[in-house]
């Protein structure tokens, strides 16, 4: 008999150690949430394990109806096939009537380049920060670059460069955003992330990684790019319409790159931190690394309501901006 109560002791002793361990582990994992809900108090695993994290939604009307969680980010051979309002904008888009059949294209890409579900790792045990970085030349005298450097992912954008500029811009680059017409090398570990903004752009990817025969699209582009082929990721087409409709709001002929690519960064990391985005004060769009000056307003992209957008998202505490020298 006492045998028998000394055992059921052990037992009520490990379960409730057991118990206790995993109510620990789960608390340092997931940062518990408790809300008081119809039932009492319920709990609700973060999103993610930054202090502030990008998916949590329960913050911001203005960011909720614009951020869709849902869209397919980057081009992968079971998400590819374009729905009629996607393939009709993109289309439109193109420069060259000429260009190749997209599903035929398509089906090419992913005997050459990884074929993955990308990022779908967010969760509460997550805390990806990412810097964004710009090409404007707010950058220059700004000794940003230990602290861009210090991010989880850096995002580079076509083809601000690095070398000669580490004070100010850093030497880290994750990822580089870019068409065949703003292409330049890049070093083993970095994701060549292309965003086509036409057929002849995904044609091009594939050609500089084989045949090496695409040398002209609008204008002269490279034959050829360094870079890994196993890190290259495509956009997704639907990714740009959704960009352009939901955070442009239309304005414009389609988003600017830099644009793209901070969108991109709120799908893809929990926290983001922006630097080298913004015109001079008398609206001029200059780059870091050369003297070419270009107004904000002329051309295709939405500058001024981009500029507003971004502002607002650091108003509803979904981004930070550095906002350099200039
Ligand atoms: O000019 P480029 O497109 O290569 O620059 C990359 C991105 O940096 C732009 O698409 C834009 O979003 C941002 N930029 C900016 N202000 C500048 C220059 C660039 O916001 N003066």
């Amino acid at each position: 008999m006492l045998a028998l109560r000394l055992k059921s002791h052990h037992y009520m002793t490990a379960l409730l150690s057991s118990t206790t361990i995993l109510l620990i582990l789960y608390l340092q994992n997931s940062l518990l949430v408790f809300t008081y809900g119809s039932y009492g108090f319920v709990s609700e695993r973060s999103p993610c394990a930054c202090s502030a994290c990008m998916a949590d939604r329960g913050k911001s009307n203005w960011f909720n109806e614009r951020y869709n969680p849902n869209v397919p980010i980057l081009l992968n051979s079971t998400n590819s096939v374009l729905n009629a309002n996607v393939s009709s904008w993109w289309e439109e888009l193109q420069y060259s009537p000429t260009a190749g059949n997209y599903t035929r294209v398509v089906d090419q890409l992913f005997h050459l380049f990884p074929d993955k579900e990308h990022y779908s790792d967010a969760g509460p045990d997550r805390c990806r920060i990412c810097a964004v970085v710009g090409n404007s030349g707010n950058l220059l005298g700004s000794r940003y670059g230990p602290l861009i450097d210090h991010h989880d992912f850096v995002l580079r954008i076509n083809k601000g460069p690095t070398e000669g500029y580490e004070k100010d811009v850093g030497s880290k680059t994750t990822h580089r955003i870019m068409y065949p017409e703003s292409a330049v090398d890049l070093d083993n570990s970095t994701h060549l992330v292309l965003l086509p903004f036409k057929i002849l752009d995904i044609q091009w990817l594939i050609s500089a990684f084989s045949t090496k025969n695409i040398t002209q699209t609008y204008m002269e582009v490279p034959s050829t790019i360094k870079a890994n082929k196993d890190k290259v990721m495509i956009v997704h087409p639907e990714f740009s319409k959704y960009v352009y409709d939901n955070w442009a709001e239309g304005h414009a002929r389609y988003p600017s790159t830099g644009f793209l690519t901070l969108i991109f960064a709120l799908h893809i990391c929990d926290e983001v931190n922006v630097f080298g985005f913004g015109a001079t004060s008398d609206g001029i769009w200059h780059h870091y690394f050369e003297k070419t000056l270009t107004s904000y307003e002329i051309g295709i992209h939405g500058g001024k309501f981009e500029n507003e957008t971004i502002n607002q998202l650091q108003q509803e505490n979904k981004i930070l901006i550095h906002r350099g020298w200039a």
